[in-house]
C-alpha cells in the first residue's frame, strides 16, 4: 500500500478523470491509494499543473493579437496561464556590435526563463508588411544568441489576426514554418480574419460560431 494524503478541496483541481475523481471521492479527507495506481495518478496530478505562457507578438497596448490570445488560453481550464506583455522585454535594437557592447541582456534571460518554466505555449500574431513586429523579432533576436533554441522543444499553438480578411496569415505562415528550427513543436495554429467583424470588444470572445469552435479544437491540442 502507499498513501497519499490530499485536502478535500485539492481534488477538483488534481483530477481530470472522472472515474478517478468518482473513485477517490469515495474516501473521506485521507485518500488511500493502493501502489498499483500511483503512476497514473501522479500523472494526472502533473497534467492538471500545467503551466502555459501566453503572448501577442506585439508590441502595440492595444494589441487585437493579445486579446486573441487572452481568449484562446482561456479555453485551457485546466491551464495555469500567464500572459506575459512583450513591452516588459524591450531591448535595444540588435546588431552584433550591440551584443559586443552589452553581452546577454538579462531581459531576454528573463524570457527564457518564462518558456523554460512552461509546459505550453501560445503565441498570437500581429503582421507587419507581411512578417513578424520588429519588437518581436528584437527579442527573438537577442533570445537566439542565449539559446538558438529559443522555444526549448515547448508544445505551441500558433495565432495570429488582422482586420483585414487575410487574418495576418501570412506571418502565421512564417511562424509555423521556422518554429521547428528554433524548439517550438507547433500542434496547431488558427488564424482570425477581419477582427473587428469577429470579435466582440465587450465580451472579449469571438462572435463566429464555426471560428469560435476551430480555434478551440486547435488549442485542446495542448492537453494531448
Ligand atoms: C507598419 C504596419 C504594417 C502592417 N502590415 C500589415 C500586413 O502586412 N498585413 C496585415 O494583415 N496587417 C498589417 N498591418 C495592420 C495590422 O494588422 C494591425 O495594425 C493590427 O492591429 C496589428 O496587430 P496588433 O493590434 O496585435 O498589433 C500593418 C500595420 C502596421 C502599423
Amino acid at each position: 500500500m502507499f498513501d497519499v494524503c490530499l485536502a478535500e478541496n485539492t481534488l477538483d483541481s488534481i483530477c481530470t478523470a472522472t472515474k478517478l475523481k468518482r473513485e477517490l471521492k469515495c474516501y473521506s479527507s485521507i485518500i488511500v491509494v493502493k501502489f498499483s495506481c500511483t503512476f497514473d495518478f501522479i500523472k494526472l496530478k502533473k497534467g492538471n499543473n500545467m503551466k502555459l505562457i501566453a503572448f501577442s507578438a506585439s508590441s502595440s497596448r492595444k494589441s487585437i493579437n493579445k486579446k486573441l490570445v487572452a481568449y484562446a488560453s482561456s479555453l485551457l481550464d485546466s491551464f495555469t496561464v500567464e500572459i506575459i506583455d512583450i513591452n516588459d522585454y524591450e531591448l535595444p535594437l540588435f546588431s552584433e556590435d550591440k551584443e559586443a557592447e552589452i553581452g546577454k541582456p538579462e531581459l531576454a534571460k528573463q524570457f527564457l526563463e518564462k518558456i523554460e518554466g512552461a509546459d505550453a505555449v501560445i503565441i498570437s500574431f500581429a503582421e507587419h508588411n507581411g512578417t513578424y513586429t520588429t519588437a518581436y523579432k528584437n527579442l527573438f533576436d537577442w533570445c537566439s544568441r542565449i539559446n538558438p533554441k529559443v522555444y526549448l522543444n515547448k508544445p505551441m499553438v500558433l495565432l495570429s489576426t488582422s482586420p483585414g480578411p487575410g487574418g495576418a496569415r501570412n506571418v502565421l505562415e512564417v511562424a509555423s514554418q521556422s518554429m521547428p528550427h528554433f524548439g517550438g513543436e507547433v500542434v496547431g495554429r488558427f488564424s482570425l480574419p477581419s477582427f473587428y467583424d469577429n470579435f466582440d470588444l465587450d465580451s472579449n470572445k469571438i462572435t463566429n460560431a464555426e471560428l469560435a469552435a476551430e480555434l478551440n479544437d486547435v488549442v485542446q491540442g495542448l492537453k494531448a
